[in-house]
């Protein structure tokens, strides 16, 4: 089969003829349909020294993806029914394998799990024609989800699972960052009820984007001031919702700036380094910054699927993100878009 490989400790990536992995226990195998890029996959093409630490070559690339599953190893719970799997099921995978031991795993917090290892990052992942998980990892789709939307479910988890930790209705809420992810988390507390959705970013084309699944208003914040926008729309104590989404200090920093007092932050983008921020401003305005990370396993899931299933605007502002399809050969290319910034989602697929 065909694999997205780095095969040596250094840059670059390889598509390799590799033979098909064998489910073990409690596992299945799956036939890849369509993957998605996101920054990790960036990190380790370019072998920061982040990749570095966490990957071990030689190991398959990967860990956005939709499929169909062609093979049940032994243990896995097999039939028709709503929490067993069959041969030809169409599934989203949760790309956090947990180690089911530690305190938050027994607990039922497995995204907090202290050994989660990653597909694609810590074991072979989904660039190729087939994969290998835990049964536990599997997401059941029905056909109202398309490849190209079920191959979003982890990064739209991300955006769900941010807008988790907040109660968006009826409040004012600001989304730093207009990435696929904040684009989504816009759709996401549009469905939810806000008042006001305002987004920042840089780019003129994502804030399109943004605009697009229901943005009240978009910030250029390298042009314009936030304040203008909120005096325009009479936001006159401050957003009580922030969602973080760039990763970049100034605009977690605007945040704390822009909020009301006893605001609450949910910061998913992840900052590249250390950075200060007014602490005073939290402290006297009472306010709550949130680190979040992956999916909730799998509250999250249920929620992202059951916004979806309910809204055909929600599935078409979630769609609306993809910007770029490529087959598995023009993989250096999907990397290229992905990597210029320009972009919004890139998808590869592994059909025919
Ligand atoms: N915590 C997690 O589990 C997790 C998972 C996935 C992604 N992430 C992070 O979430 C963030 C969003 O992911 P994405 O794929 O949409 O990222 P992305 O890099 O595509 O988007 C980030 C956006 O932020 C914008 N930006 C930069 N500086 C800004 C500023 N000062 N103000 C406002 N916007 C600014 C950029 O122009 C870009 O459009 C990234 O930081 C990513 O690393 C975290
Ligand atoms: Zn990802
Ligand atoms: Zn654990």
């Amino acid at each position: 089969m065909r694999a997205l490989r780095k095969t040596h400790d250094g840059p670059g990536l390889e598509l390799c003829e590799i033979p098909e992995p064998t489910p073990g226990f409690a596992e299945v195998k799956i036939r890849v349909l369509r993957t998605g890029l996101c920054g990790t996959d960036l990190h380790l093409l370019g072998w920061d020294d982040w990749a570095r630490t966490q990957f071990t070559p030689p190991m398959t690339t990967g860990h956005e993806f939709y499929g169909e599953i062609v093979e049940l190893g032994p243990g896995v719970p097999e039939g028709e029914g709503r929490d067993e799997l069959k041969v030809g099921q169409r599934v989203s995978v949760e790309g956090h394998i947990v180690c089911g031991r530690c305190r938050n795993c027994r607990s039922g917090r497995r995204q907090m799990c202290i050994r989660s290892r990653g597909i694609g990052v810590n074991r072979d992942g989904a660039f190729a024609d087939y994969v290998v998980v835990p049964h536990t990892n599997v997401w059941k789709q029905n056909d109202a989800i398309d490849p190209d939307l079920g191959a979003l479910f982890d990064p739209f988890g991300n955006a769900v699972h941010t807008c988790q930790q907040v109660d968006m209705s009826g409040v004012d809420v600001l989304i730093t960052g207009a990435g696929p992810i904040g684009v989504m988390a816009t759709a996401i507390a549009r469905h939810s009820g806000a008042r006001y959705v305002v987004v920042t970013d840089l780019n003129d084309d994502r804030l399109a984007m943004a605009k697009n699944v229901g943005a009240d208003r978009v910030v250029n914040v390298g042009k314009e001031t936030l304040r203008d926008t909120m005096n325009e729309l009479d936001i006159y104590e401050g957003f009580e919702v922030g969602i973080e989404m760039s990763g970049a200090p100034a605009a977690l920093n605007m945040m704390v700036d822009h909020c009301n007092f006893g605001g609450t932050i949910a910061m998913l983008g992840l900052p590249k380094n250390e950075f200060a921020i007014d602490f005073s401003k939290v402290i006297t305005h009472m306010l709550t910054i949130k680190g979040v990370y992956g999916r909730e396993m799998f509250e999250t899931w249920y929620r992202a699927a059951f916004m979806l299933q309910s809204s055909e605007a929600m599935r078409d502002a979630v769609r609306s993100v993809i910007t770029h399809h490529y087959k598995a050969e023009d993989w250096q290319e999907a990397f290229d878009t992905a990597a210029s910034g320009q972009a919004g989602k890139v998808l590869i697929s592994w059909e025919d």
